[in-house]
Order: C-alpha cells, then sequence, then structure tokens
C-alpha cells in the first residue's frame, strides 16, 4: 500500500481541518449552495497538486470531469500567478505549463459521465509513465446531471445504483493512481419534494458512505467561506474560515 499524500487548499486552516490538506486514496465531496464556492476550491486544488511537495502538491497532473461547462483557464492562470512565491525564483511559474497539466472533458449526460470515469482509468494508466503522472481526479459536478436526469419517485432506485458505480469507479482511481477525487454537490437552499432535506447533498446516503471526507461549505462575509469537515471516520469535525480572493484560495 502506498504512503497517502496530501495536497494543500491554499488555507492553512482549511489545510489543518483536513488533517493536513486532501488525502490520496479518498474521495473528498464538496457540497454546498450555488456560490459557495465548490468550483473555486476544485480550481485551486487543480493548481496545487501540481506544485513540488515542499510547497504542498504532489507534482501531478490533473483529470477534470466538467458537467457544467464551469472550468475557467483564465481562472486558472489566475491562481497560478497568485500563488505564493517558489521556492525557485529563478523559475518563474508558467500559467500554461500549469494548464497543460489539466485535462479536461465536458460531460454531457450522466451515461457519458459515467463513460468519461471509467476513460479516466485508461488516461491515468498512460499518464504513469510520464514525468506527471494523474494525482487528482474532479468530478464538478458528482450529481447535476443524475439530478437532471432522474425525475419522479419510480427512477430513484436506478439513479442510486448508477451512482454508486460511478462512485466505485471513482475510488479505483483514487486507489490506483494514489490520488485525490474531488467531486462536487449542491444542496438545495429549500426543501424539494424527491430530495429530501435540503441540508443534505444530493444522492442522500450512498455518496455519503462512499467519500471518505465530506465538506460542507457555506458563504459568510464577502470573500469568507467557511468550510464544515462532516462525519469524518478519523478527524474531528470542525470548521475553518478561508477566503476565496482574486488570487485564490488563502487564508
Ligand atoms: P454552483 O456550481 O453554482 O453550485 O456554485 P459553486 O459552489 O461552484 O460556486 P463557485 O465556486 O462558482 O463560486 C462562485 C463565487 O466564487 C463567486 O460568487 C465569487 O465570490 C467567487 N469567485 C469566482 N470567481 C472569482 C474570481 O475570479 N475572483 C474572485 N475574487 N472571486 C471569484
Ligand atoms: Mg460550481
Amino acid at each position: 500500500r502506498k504512503l497517502v499524500g496530501k495536497v494543500t487548499t491554499g488555507s492553512e486552516t482549511f489545510d489543518a481541518l483536513m488533517g493536513g490538506g486532501f488525502e490520496t486514496q479518498a474521495i473528498v465531496e464538496v457540497y454546498g449552495e450555488f456560490g459557495s464556492g465548490k468550483t473555486q476550491v476544485a480550481h485551486q486544488v487543480a493548481v496545487n497538486v501540481q506544485l513540488p511537495a515542499e510547497e504542498g502538491g504532489l507534482n501531478g497532473s490533473v483529470i477534470i470531469i466538467d458537467t457544467e461547462n464551469t472550468f475557467r483557464p483564465e481562472r486558472i492562470a489566475q491562481m497560478v500567478e497568485g500563488l505564493p512565491p517558489s521556492g525557485e525564483p529563478e523559475k518563474p511559474r508558467e500559467p500554461e505549463e500549469f494548464l497543460r497539466n489539466i485535462h479536461v472533458a465536458r460531460a454531457y449526460n450522466s451515461n457519458h459521465q459515467i463513460l468519461l470515469a471509467e476513460s479516466a482509468l485508461d488516461l491515468a494508466e498512460k499518464m504513469k509513465k510520464s514525468g506527471k503522472p494523474a494525482r487528482l481526479l474532479i468530478v464538478d459536478s458528482l450529481t447535476a446531471h443524475f439530478r437532471a436526469e432522474y425525475v419522479g419517485r419510480g427512477t430513484l432506485a436506478d439513479r442510486q445504483q448508477k451512482l454508486n458505480k460511478h462512485l466505485h469507479t471513482l475510488m479505483r482511481f483514487a486507489d490506483l493512481n494514489n490520488a485525490v477525487v474531488l467531486v462536487t454537490n449542491q444542496v438545495m437552499a429549500k426543501p424539494d419534494a424527491f430530495f429530501g432535506d435540503p441540508t443534505k447533498p444530493v444522492g442522500g446516503h450512498i455518496v455519503g458512505h462512499t467519500a471518505t471526507f465530506r465538506i460542507y461549505l457555506r458563504k459568510s462575509k464577502g470573500e469568507k467561506r467557511i468550510a464544515r469537515l462532516i462525519d469524518s471516520p478519523n478527524l474531528p469535525d470542525g470548521e475553518a474560515v478561508f477566503a476565496v480572493t482574486s488570487a485564490g484560495l488563502m487564508d
């Protein structure tokens, strides 16, 4: 069994909440209302995982399954420019190089999303031979397509079965590549007859049991965000306040 790696979030308090950063060989589920910052966290970790270990990264590359067309290369470039000074000031960081190490695939529906996750296993296998193996897989959003496509009581079991199988593929990716799998999940602002409790993420307990770390994100004043770690098996529950600034995530 390989040693677990950790990727910095860019915020010391958020890292401390997570026991030092987002862990590999695990699924990290970030859930919260629209605008809470889930996609921002995903962009930042896609930058940080590429950094050397001394700077909180894994010197790895990234695969993103983008289901809502919210990946923004310009935002990645901003975050690269916003990184803390590197240990090697003579080698300036190139946003283009960070972007080259991020492989984005747009998922058009839930079946396509499932296929892309399976293809990610093959792609990562090929990337193992390169100097930058895939150490991060992002699915943003994990549940949006499932939620849109499976409407009505009769389809609930079918949806959960598909989502469950998809999560097992993601867990395999995390294990086989010693990678972080970061998935996002929206919670509804108001109660929903089909999806139930508005404070619970879409997908219910199946997502909850598979994800190793579950983070509930919410807005605070201005740029401030609050991350709450929920029901972690080996870390204390708690909260961290961080900021989403133009330069990216920070304390
Ligand atoms: P949904 O996908 O709609 O559920 O939302 P989300 O949780 O993914 O929210 P997202 O991560 O897209 O956060 C949007 C918020 O991030 C904005 O309201 C801003 O507060 C912040 N944000 C996004 N882009 C920038 C940026 O370029 N600069 C700064 N300073 N903040 C940004
Ligand atoms: Mg988003």
